[in-house]
């Protein structure tokens, strides 16, 4: 038996890293997934992956920063499967910025994809949840509890995912309605692609090094140890959890090294 048998569920970013592996997690766990992302082929070789280890998928293309792309979403996930139960909000884009010169542009784009996104994710989902109860899970970051440099814009939108779960859970509470945010640390997917190509190599290593002090467990993450955790706050097992924040960073957020002993 499985943790999500005969659950209909969304996750968004699912063509790639967290949301892929949440996507094929989920299924294997009995769960039918809507795998819904921008980017039209990595949503359709997830789902094209779960279908061929013999579970239920569909791919659905899906700005979510576009209210339209949002409620269709929902709207198909309801028709083929007659329902929805879970909702992991996970989709969201990572560039390294400074606010002195920082465009509006970038600083739009960003909040409307990792927060607005978030938020119309959750408004469409709410309107079929309110109905029958539900679970809610959105992706934030340790950039979201504390600060960043670099990541100022990033930082101020995962605050606000964090909050808007915490929010979400004390409204719809009374409708048998969850909502949990997970904050991982350093993942190894390929958030930061597009940006790693265009930084100097010896910046790189730098960079490689940091990454690798930062966390207690000194290694970045794999994507299927966050869609575990994403497993445990979207299945019963987590049935009295809501409001809250899961930190998966592997300890980078545990304190601060003092130097008595090694
Ligand atoms: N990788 C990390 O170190 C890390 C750390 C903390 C939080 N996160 C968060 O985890 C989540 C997943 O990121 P990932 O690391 O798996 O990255 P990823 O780039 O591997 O996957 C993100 C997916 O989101 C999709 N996406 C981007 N914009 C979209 C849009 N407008 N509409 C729909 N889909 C869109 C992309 O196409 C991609 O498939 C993000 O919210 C990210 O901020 C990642």
């Amino acid at each position: 038996m499985g943790k999500l048998d005969g659950k209909a569920a969304i996750i968004t970013g699912a063509g790639s890293g967290i949301g892929r592996a949440t996507a094929i997690l989920f299924a294997q766990e009995g769960a039918r997934v809507a795998a819904v992302d921008v980017d039209e082929d990595g949503a359709k070789s997830a789902a094209a992956e779960i279908a061929k280890a013999g579970g239920q998928a569909f791919a659905f293309k899906t700005d979510v920063s576009k209210a339209r792309d949002a409620q269709a979403m929902v709207a198909e996930t309801v028709k083929r499967f007659g329902t929805l139960d879970i909702i992991y909000n996970n989709a969201g884009i990572f560039f390294p910025a400074q606010v002195h010169s920082m465009t509006e542009e970038e600083w739009d784009r960003m909040l409307a994809i990792n927060l607005k996104g978030v938020f119309l994710g959750c408004k469409y989902a709410l309107a079929e949840m309110m109905k029958h109860g539900g679970v809610i899970l959105a992706t934030g970051s340790i950039a979201g509890l504390e600060g960043h440099n670099g990541e100022p814009h990033y930082g101020a939108a995962k605050a606000g995912v964090i909050n808007l779960m915490k929010s979400i859970a004390m409204d719809y509470a009374h409708y048998n309605v969850r909502a949990n945010c997970i904050c991982p640390g350093g993942v190894q997917t390929n958030i930061a692609k597009g940006i790693i190509d265009r930084i100097p190599p010896e910046q790189l290593a730098k960079m490689g090094q940091l990454a690798l002090t930062h966390s207690l467990i000194k290694r970045q993450a794999q994507p299927e140890e966050i869609a575990k955790a994403a497993l445990f706050l979207c299945s019963d097992d987590a049935s009295f959890i809501t409001g809250h924040t899961l930190v998966v960073d592997g300890g980078w957020t545990a304190g601060h090294r003092m130097a008595f002993f090694e």
